[in-house]
């Protein structure tokens, strides 16, 4: 396997600031790595240094790509004779809400999910839920105002900042069932080709549970304590564009390195 880093572009020697102490722990572990200019994949320029060999596997690390922009990613590794690890789709899987919400209903908050069009308001309203967590299929809105509503007005208003600070919603609208969460006990797991890895080396049955339904190569899996002392999922990631949060760098390398 080669890991895939977006190079820093101040030094296109190293891993951009986020990844570089995971790229140089990686690299001392032996896993094969390449660095490339993140910023001219949208322009259709994928160079990474050194060259992808014929019949790698190809794990990428680093900021979350758009669809577009995942195919062409995955698009460009087939073309140099790579093989990427997740499939596009199974990117959208875990990446997306919807793509894995199906499968973990049981585990994680009712949500609902719109088109964000001029029946928005309309169909918020017509839960008459008393208080609402809105994201887009990807993340929260995390300006001042945070995710929670109590009126379909203020949900709204969410939409329309996560619109103007992170520049759309992607994909669509997420309406999810507030739950009361003790903020402190999230936790990030990452399930790698089937194995569940933890932080602490805990892995509680909740998440060997949503390990066994949830297939897909490499993500992410957050869970949280609610205040009736329950285990719930927060949501699953694609594991390439997921933070390592809490994770001893040192950890994850070596996660990474045994599955390389
Ligand atoms: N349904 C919910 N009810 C109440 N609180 C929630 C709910 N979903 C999420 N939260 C809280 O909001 C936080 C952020 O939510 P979430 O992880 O879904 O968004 P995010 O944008 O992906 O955030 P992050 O980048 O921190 O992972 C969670 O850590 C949790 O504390
Ligand atoms: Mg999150």
């Amino acid at each position: 396997m080669r890991i895939l880093y977006p190079f820093n572009p101040l030094n296109t020697k190293e891993a951009d600031e986020p990844y570089q102490e995971e790229y140089l722990a990686v690299k001392a572990l032996g896993v094969s790595c390449s660095l490339f200019d993140f910023d001219m994949l949208e322009f259709e320029e994928f160079r990474p240094e050194p060259k992808i060999e014929p019949g790698e596997i190809i794990l990428y690390r680093g900021w979350m790509l758009k669809p577009e922009l995942y195919e062409l990613l995955t698009k460009f590794i087939v073309n140099r004779g790579g093989s990427p690890l997740t499939s596009l789709s199974n990117y959208l899987k875990c990446h997306h809400l919807p793509g894995w919400y199906d499968e973990c209903k049981e585990y994680t908050a009712e949500t609902v999910f719109f088109p964000d069009d001029d029946k928005l308001e309309a169909n918020i309203a017509s839960l008459y839920w008393e208080a609402f967590f809105v994201k887009d299929y990807v993340k929260s809105n995390s300006t001042e105002v945070g995710s929670l509503a109590t009126t379909v007005a203020e949900a709204i208003n969410i939409v329309e900042l996560i619109k103007k600070f992170r520049g759309g919603i992607e994909g669509g609208v997420a309406i999810r069932r507030v739950e009361e969460y003790i903020k402190e006990s999230e936790i990030r797991y990452f399930v790698m080709n089937g194995k569940v890895y933890s932080p602490n080396s805990v892995v509680p049955q909740v998440v060997a549970s949503i390990a066994a339904i949830v297939m897909a190569p490499f993500y992410s899996i957050d869970t949280i304590q609610n205040i009736d002392g329950n285990i719930r999922l927060v949501e699953i990631g694609d594991g390439q564009v997921s933070d390592k949060k809490s994770w001893d760098v040192s950890i994850f390398a070596a996660m990474l390195a045994e599955n390389s």
